[in-house]
């Protein structure tokens, strides 16, 4: 279980994230929504400790949050990640699998199909659409089967059938009992996947509840 408590994020001139108290189950989709400027992306920040709150706590089951430890199983898919841009998009992956030393070649390959990502591609990732782009994002968010997902507006870019693919590989990853929290602007995406949805107003909790 991941729980956030009394949250607050200032930066010089902004109230980004006030007093924000929440908690993520397992196997639950849990959305986050509101206008441009909420505080979602920051709140996402905060979750995976990218970065610092000025006050409050990230508990994960039952023990403070320490972003150094990397102990935690996290995938991660916020903003447009660094991508080397010379390199193919597995030999992308197959760096950052090493950091961890968690998963090998093989793992990530099949990781690359399941988002519709050919491994084999020479292509280097500055010559990758967007889409693509965004699928080597989610690649890179799952390949390590983390416990808990956290998503900024995933499905940014992807067309028709990427959208439906990365609803299908939500859905299952809820179904084996991950946390998932996800930032969105697709009030489809938001009735489709969401078990609990929480609406942020200037960085303040407006709505929260069970879909
Ligand atoms: N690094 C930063 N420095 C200063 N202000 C910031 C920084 N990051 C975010 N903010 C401010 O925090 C507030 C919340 O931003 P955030 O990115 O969380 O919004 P959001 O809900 O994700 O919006 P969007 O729907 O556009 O993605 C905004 O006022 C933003 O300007
Ligand atoms: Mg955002």
């Amino acid at each position: 279980m991941v729980e956030v408590k009394r949250l607050e994020k200032e930066f010089r001139e902004t109230k980004a994230l006030d007093s924000v108290s929440l908690r993520f189950d397992e196997g639950q989709i849990h959305g986050l929504i509101g206008r441009n400027g909420s505080g979602k992306t920051v709140l996402l920040k905060l979750l995976c400790g990218l970065m610092a709150p000025t006050r409050g706590e990230v508990w994960i089951n039952g023990e403070p949050y320490r972003p150094d430890r990397l102990r935690e199983s996290m995938g991660i898919l916020i903003e447009a990640p660094g991508f080397l841009d010379a390199r193919s998009g597995l030999t992308n992956l197959l760096y950052l699998a090493a950091i961890r030393g968690k998963i090998g070649r093989e793992q990530v390959r099949e990781t690359m199909r399941s988002v519709g990502l050919d491994p084999d591609n020479r292509k280097p990732v500055r010559k990758y659409s967007m889409g693509m782009r965004q699928r080597l994002g989610i690649a890179q968010a799952i390949m390590e089967d983390p416990d808990i997902l956290l998503l900024d507006e995933p499905t940014n870019g992807l067309d028709r059938q990427g959208v439906e693919e990365l609803r299908t590989l939500l859905l299952g990853l809820r179904a084996r009992g991950k946390i998932i929290v996800l930032a969105s602007h697709s009030r489809e995406d938001i009735n489709l996947l969401c078990d609990v949805v929480t609406e942020l107003e200037s960085g303040r909790i407006v709505r929260s509840g069970k879909m």
